[in-house]
């Protein structure tokens, strides 16, 4: 599907985010496996909650939605009733995670603990997404995993069950990975540690902990031991990665001023508050407070003289979904920014590196790709043009919010790739726009 955005003279309004996709698809998980029932409300929206859906679906757990949820008092809920660690059954199909490499690499870790056959698979982007990254460990566990290209890629054929402890040092952080492994550990004998090489995000340590596992955190080593859950609701807190293309939209606009409410600031998610407030970015964070063990903030974003910066090291993880994004407001800073170290964005959805250079590249920026990320000189304006999202989510939102600065029209084909997370993204951005 092919939009058009046009350059808009003022962006005004307040945003109300779709849940965060890495707390949605963890409540569901391990609710799933917890002993007792909960609701989950404010879940991700989009084709990544139906990955997570259908593949605990598959494995037996029911999953109801309700309306006017009694116990929390929101809007929509889903009751996850919880079967316990040993309660998953075989099933009798292949579980499909569509483009959702969370869901994929969450359930990988659940499904090598289960004494049963199952097959894992998604979409083509997902299927040439690296996998070894989880099978290797999964399968030092004592999982019996394997998958095409020399198991490398899905489909996962996977059959699991006794499986022990191992320690694990990741050769790039990612929590996808860790999660995998943490998973798996807590259904293992003996103790599953995994050392980080930097802090990537840490939803699945404080969720198993809020749920009773026995997990201790020791500086980059985290380790957990066999541990029953006990159910517990959760209320997502809005996802930063959405929020990220209106605060970067809002900065680069020269009309500019949105308030985006009830706003995950967790510390391993918000480096796109620390990379925007050093380019200069004119961002309050209000109203901070504790939803469950996650911290949410609303945040207000107006128009503001961006300069360049540097993005590298331990900053990349905490970034890492927000860099296509960040380079767009890079675009448009004075002077010049390196993102550096974040080779990862390759094994995204799409290779983020060719598709945000080549996407902002058609719109007139100045971006040149790094084997490691991308040097980018800001300009005063991009110009509309045709661009493609690359199948990606967070291109095709990237390319739509340089699209509202930039002059004309800016068609983007592949735009239905936002569904992905965000498929209230295109109501939102024509409310934001009274022109
Ligand atoms: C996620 C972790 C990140 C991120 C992805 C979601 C998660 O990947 O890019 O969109 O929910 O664990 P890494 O595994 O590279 O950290």
């Amino acid at each position: 599907m092919i939009r058009t955005v046009r350059s808009a003279a003022r962006l005004e309004g307040t945003v109300t985010l779709p849940g965060d996709k890495s707390i949605s698809q963890r409540a569901i998980l391990l609710n799933s496996i917890a002993s007792g029932s909960a609701h989950v409300s404010n879940l991700c929206h989009g084709d990544d909650r139906a990955s997570i859906l259908s593949c605990m679906g598959g494995l037996g757990i029911s999953i109801s939605a309700h309306s006017n949820c009694a116990q929390t008092g929101a809007e929509e809920c889903f009751l996850v009733e919880g079967q316990g660690p040993d309660g998953l059954t075989e099933p009798d199909s292949v579980l499909d995670a569509s483009n959702s490499g969370t869901a994929t690499r969450l359930v990988a870790g659940l499904l090598a603990a289960q004494p049963f056959f199952s097959v894992l698979t998604g979409d083509e982007s997902l299927r040439s997404r690296p996998m070894d990254r989880i099978i290797t460990p999964l399968s030092e566990m004592g999982a019996h995993i394997m998958g095409r290209d020399d198991n490398s890629l899905a489909p996962l054929a996977i059959r699991g069950g006794n499986l022990s402890g191992i320690s694990f040092e990741q050769p790039v952080a990612s929590a996808q990975v860790k999660s995998s492994i943490l998973i798996a550990g807590i259904h293992a004998s003996g103790e599953t540690t995994v050392v980080q090489p930097a802090e990537s995000r840490d939803h699945t340590e404080r969720m198993m902990h809020a749920m009773g596992a026995d997990i201790t955190i020791d500086g980059p080593r985290i380790s957990v031991r066999r541990s029953t859950l006990s159910a517990m609701d959760v209320a997502v807190p809005g996802d930063i990665s959405g929020a990220a293309f209106w605060l970067v939209a809002a900065c680069i606009h020269p009309n500019a001023r949105l308030t985006i409410r009830n706003v995950g600031i967790n510390p391993t998610r918000a480096g796109v508050l620390d990379a925007l407030q050093s380019m200069g970015a004119n961002i309050q964070i209000k109203n901070v407070r504790e939803i469950g063990d996650e911290p949410v903030a609303d945040i207000i974003a107006e128009s503001s003289q961006l300069h360049g910066t540097e993005i590298a090291g331990d900053a990349v993880p905490r970034a890492i979904d927000e860099l296509p994004a960040l380079a767009l407001a890079a675009s448009l800073a004075s002077g010049t920014t390196t993102i550096r170290d974040a080779d990862e964005l390759r094994f995204k959805e799409s290779d983020r590196i060719v598709a945000t250079v080549a996407g902002l590249s058609s719109l007139g920026a100045d971006i040149e790709e790094r084997p490691d990320g991308m040097t980018i000189r800001g300009v005063d304006s991009l110009q509309g043009a045709p661009c493609d999202s690359a199948g990606d989510h967070r291109i095709a939102m990237t390319l739509a919010v340089a699209g509202l600065t930039a002059t004309g029209e800016t068609t983007i084909a592949g735009a239905e790739a936002a569904d992905v997370s965000y498929p209230g993204f295109w109501h939102t951005l024509n409310s934001l726009t009274p022109d």
